[in-house]
C-alpha cells in the first residue's frame, strides 16, 4: 500500500539514470531504465542492418526483439538483455549513442516500448527515467521530476563515465552527441521531450550527487505520505 510511480525525465546525460537508481535503492523500489530499451532496439537495428526509415524493416525489427532486465548476482546491478544476450556494455558505446535518437523517433518503435514499460510499472513501486515517462508512459505518476544540467557539466560527467569503462572519447564528440540528441528528442513528432507542468525541475549543474538523490527522495516521501493519507480517508 502507498506505493507510487516516480517519473524522471530530462536531457541526455544529466544524471537521470544514476540518480533514479539511487532513489529506487533508498526507497526499496524497482528501477527501470527506459533509455536502455531504446538503446537495445538501436543495437538490434544496427546489427541486423535494418533501416528505421523503412516500415518493413521496422516491423521486422520489432518482431524479432526481446528486451529484458536482469540483476547481476555478483554486482547486484541491473543489466540489459537483448534476445537473451547481455548487451549492457555495448548499448552504452558511442556507436549506439549516435543512432539511438533516430530510432527512438519512430512512432511504432515507441508504441512497442511504451507498452512494455507500462506493463513493468503496473504494480507501482517503480522509478523510471527517460524522455516521455511523465508525459506518455505514466501521465498519472504521483511524482514527476524534470532534470537538467548545463551541457559542459553533462559532457564532462559522461566522459568520466566512459573513461571508467576504458572508453576514451573526445569531449567535443560527446558534447556534439548530447546536443544533437537533445535537439532530435525535443523536436520529434512522436512524444517529444518536454517538461510537464506538474513536474518538479531540478538543475543538477551545481549539485553533488547525494544532494540530488536526497531532493528526489524527499519529494517521493511526501508523495507517498499523500497517497497513504488519501487511502486512509477513502
Ligand atoms: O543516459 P543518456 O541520457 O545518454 O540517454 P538514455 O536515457 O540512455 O536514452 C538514450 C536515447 O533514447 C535518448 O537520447 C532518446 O533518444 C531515447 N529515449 C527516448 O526517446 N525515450 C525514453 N523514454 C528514453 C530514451
Amino acid at each position: 500500500m502507498g506505493k507510487i510511480v516516480i517519473a524522471i525525465d530530462g536531457y541526455s546525460g544529466c544524471g537521470k539514470s544514476s540518480t533514479a537508481k539511487a532513489v529506487a535503492k533508498t526507497l526499496g523500489y524497482t528501477y527501470i531504465d527506459s533509455g536502455a530499451m531504446y538503446r537495445a532496439v538501436t543495437l538490434h537495428f544496427l546489427n541486423e542492418h535494418l533501416s528505421p526509415g523503412n516500415p518493413k524493416d521496422v516491423q521486422r525489427g520489432l518482431e524479432g526483439i526481446d528486451i529484458s532486465f536482469q540483476i547481476n548476482p555478483d554486482t547486484q546491478k541491473q543489466e540489459t538483455y537483448l534476445n537473451g544476450l547481455n548487451v549492457e556494455e555495448e548499448i552504452r558505446t558511442m556507436r549506439v549513442s549516435q543512432s539511438v535518437s533516430e530510432i527512438a523517433a519512430v512512432a511504432e518503435i515507441r508504441q512497442a516500448m511504451v507498452r512494455q514499460q507500462q506493463r513493468l510499472g503496473k504494480k507501482k513501486g517503480v522509478v523510471m527515467d527517460g524522455r516521455d515517462i511523465g508525459s506518455v508512459v505514466f501521465p498519472e505518476a504521483e511524482l514527476k521530476v524534470f532534470m537538467t544540467a548545463d551541457l559542459e557539466t553533462r559532457a564532462g560527467r559522461r566522459q568520466k563515465e566512459l573513461m571508467e569503462k576504458g572508453d576514451l572519447v573526445d569531449l567535443e564528440e560527446i558534447k556534439t552527441n548530447l546536443a544533437e540528441r537533445d535537439r532530435v528528442d525535443s523536436s520529434r513528432a512522436a512524444s517529444p521531450l518536454l517538461k510537464m507542468p506538474d513536474a518538479a525541475e531540478i538543475d543538477t549543474s551545481n549539485l553533488e550527487f547525494e544532494e540530488q538523490v536526497r531532493l528526489i527522495v524527499d519529494l517521493a516521501q511526501k508523495a507517498i505520505q499523500k497517497e497513504k493519507d488519501y487511502a486512509g480517508n477513502h
